[in-house]
């Protein structure tokens, strides 16, 4: 058949070949996307420690700080007059002798998440406030659930433990708890939880369905203390080559009572994005642009590989592009100068 192509018109010629009209402009280029990065799908992590005057840089993420109680109001109102609509606390105990293999600091109604929920709740009234529930933060250990004797988790005991927690932090008034330990059945732990306590109706459980374990999460662990003291979390957090393993978490989850889902991290696994935006279509999806994905951003923008806004415009419009509604990201606080809307 190639013989016939002399007989058609050239590609150049043919009225569906010419594109570039379709975007020359930048408002048309605009046009092109079919949803755009808004300022309401951007979560912030937030670190705060059992120090409250504490402020301190964290080495491995540029511009993010941990803070405590005391230093957290004046620098979440910088972000809340520039459009900042959700946060997501993380605790970080410091003091000496605090973790214990259960992971007691986690809900201590005076610790440093329960503080800030309260804290945060009554400064601004408009704020959505998650917390991450997970345990590694506080056990002695290091794991994000309890053990048995021979290191292996012990699922029972992690579940009922997190399941209290979360509990715990909706009734502080959180308004969404996000479980990220990935035991087997929190979700329907926690939502049962919830219910019994009387607060299914006001707190939104989302879920870290599909959290998968590998090379990204350093630079969060230097900045929450979470690395595990022996092992790794090969055990509970997904298998980076498991997509089919993925979707089976993701509906599991949802049959579990989640009301939102997530992805996690995100530029590496935008297939799996993609995958549960069309299996679980009717809920909120959201991507984790990780602690070693913004690093690795940082890195690539100071040795002049990258400019660095346009390589995060890049990344977090594929995310949107795969199909997340929702983002939790470091570069919220620049996103939020960078977006009109
Ligand atoms: C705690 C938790 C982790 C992250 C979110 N919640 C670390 C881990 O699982 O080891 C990672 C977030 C990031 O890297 O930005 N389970
Ligand atoms: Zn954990």
């Amino acid at each position: 058949m190639v013989h016939k192509a002399e007989f058609l018109p050239s590609t150049g010629n043919s009225i569906s070949s010419i594109l570039q009209g379709g975007y020359n402009h930048p408002l048309s280029r605009e046009w092109q996307q079919e949803r755009q990065l808004t300022k309401n799908m951007f979560i912030f992590p937030l670190f705060i420690s059992d120090m409250p005057d504490d402020e301190t840089d964290i080495p491995s993420l540029p511009n993010i700080k941990r803070f405590g109680v005391n230093k957290l109001v004046p620098y979440v109102d910088s972000l809340v007059k520039k459009g900042l609509r959700a946060v997501i606390l993380f605790g970080v105990p410091l003091k000496e002798g605090v973790k214990d293999s259960v992971g007691t600091a986690a809900d201590d109604p005076e610790g440093p998440v329960i503080t800030s929920i309260k804290l945060l709740r009554e400064k601004f009234p408009d704020l959505f406030i998650m917390c991450d529930v997970c345990l590694c933060e506080y056990t002695d250990h290091g794991h994000c659930g309890i053990l048995n004797e021979d290191g292996s988790l012990n699922r029972e005991p992690s579940v009922r433990r997190i399941a209290a927690v979360a509990v715990n932090y909706a009734k502080a008034g959180a308004h969404s708890v996000a479980p990220s330990d990935m035991m087997d059945g929190r979700i329907k732990d926690i939502k049962t939880g919830l219910m019994d306590a009387g607060l299914a109706h006001k707190c939104l459980v989302m879920s870290y369905a599909a959290k998968f374990s590998g090379n990204l999460y350093g630079p969060f662990r230097d900045a929450a203390g979470s690395a595990p003291s022996h092992g790794d979390r090969k055990a509970y957090q997904l298998p980076p080559a498991g997509a089919g393993l993925a979707r089976r978490a993701l509906l599991r989850d949802i049959e579990e009572g989640a009301d939102a889902i997530m992805v996690k991290p995100s530029t590496f696994y935008l297939d799996i994005v993609s995958d549960a935006s069309k299996l679980c279509g009717d809920y909120p999806l959201c991507a984790y642009h990780v602690s070693g994905e913004y690093a690795m951003l940082h890195a690539a923008a100071e040795k002049g590989v990258v400019d660095l806004k346009g390589i995060a415009f890049e990344a977090h419009q594929g995310l949107v592009r795969a199909g997340a509604r929702l983002i939790i990201s470091y570069f919220t606080p620049e996103f939020l100068e960078w977006l009109d809307i």
